[in-house]
């Protein structure tokens, strides 16, 4: 550990979830002090118990994205509990679907979009305007996918709302580099969570098969992979990056 963000302050969305966790366990590591949110309060004991002792603090928060008041909840918790707030990475999504677009329900897409792209909407603007208050920059890194370019079959309101998530990074990342404030995203291939084992599971697939199509590696990604790219980005080693969609992918995307 360097202390790539020592007295730094983050927030993690989707932080009890499979790349939430390890993204917020590192950046404490790093010297961050976090406030992790989720919906799911499923391992927060163990989250608290593997910061405790690392460089950083970790506090948790129950938070449901697609709601204003939640998220600037967390934001007024970062500000109120540790002074201001440096970075953040938008992790929070749901994925549950395999139907084509003419059978998507509508109430799926709706609450798909509500969540994903939506959610990492107000993420944004939340973060944005503590980061402008305190005048010393920022990073916000948001989670999309290789979907954000490359569907896969019967996912229409994900890779929707994955699209936007893209459009939501370099938006922000225009608008908000004169204030010091750098807005990126990382596009995770095939990553061993919860979200990947569901739905390989639900569409009864073989695990073994799925990770050699989506990856040269023939396996899948670990959820340390994704948070090592998200420290670099929120750190200062990334200091001229900004409007840029990291692919952390085995290769997948590349031909
Ligand atoms: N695992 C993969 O293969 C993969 C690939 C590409 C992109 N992604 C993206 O990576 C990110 C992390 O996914 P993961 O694989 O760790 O999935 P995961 O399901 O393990 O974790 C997602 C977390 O988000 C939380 N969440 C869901 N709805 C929420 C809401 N409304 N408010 C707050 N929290 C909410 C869940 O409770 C869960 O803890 C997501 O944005 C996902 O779309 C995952």
């Amino acid at each position: 550990m360097s202390g790539q963000l020592a007295n730094r302050v983050g927030i993690v969305t989707g932080a009890t979830g499979g790349m939430g966790r390890v993204i917020a366990r590192r950046l404490a590591a790093e010297g961050c002090s976090v406030v992790a949110a989720d919906t799911s309060e499923d391992g927060v004991a163990e989250l608290l118990a593997a910061c405790e002792g690392l460089a950083g603090a970790a506090v948790f928060e129950l938070c449901d994205v697609s709601s204003s008041r939640d998220v600037r909840r967390i934001v007024a918790r970062a500000v109120k509990e540790f002074g201001r707030l440096d970075c953040a990475v938008n992790a929070a999504a749901i994925e549950f679907e395999q139907v084509p677009l003419a059978e998507c329900d509508d109430d799926d897409f709706q609450r798909m979009m509500a969540v994903n792209s939506t959610g990492v909407f107000l993420c944004m603007k939340h973060e944005l305007r503590a980061m402008i208050d305190a005048r010393n920059g920022g990073s916000i890194v948001n989670i999309a996918s290789t979907n954000s370019y490359r569907p896969q079959a019967d996912q229409p309101a994900y890779t929707a709302s994955k699209h936007a998530v893209l459009g939501l990074t370099k938006s922000a990342a225009i608008d908000y580099a004169r204030h010091h404030i750098r807005v990126n995203a990382i596009t995770p291939g095939a990553i061993d969570t919860p979200m990947l084992r569901n739905a390989v599971e639900r569409r009864g697939r073989d695990a073994a098969e799925v990770a050699a199509r989506l990856s040269r590696f023939r396996r899948f990604g670990n959820p340390e992979e994704i948070a090592e790219a998200a420290l670099w980005l929120c750190s200062d080693a990334s200091s001229f990056t900004t409007g840029h969609a990291l692919a952390v992918d085995g290769g997948m995307l590349a031909g």
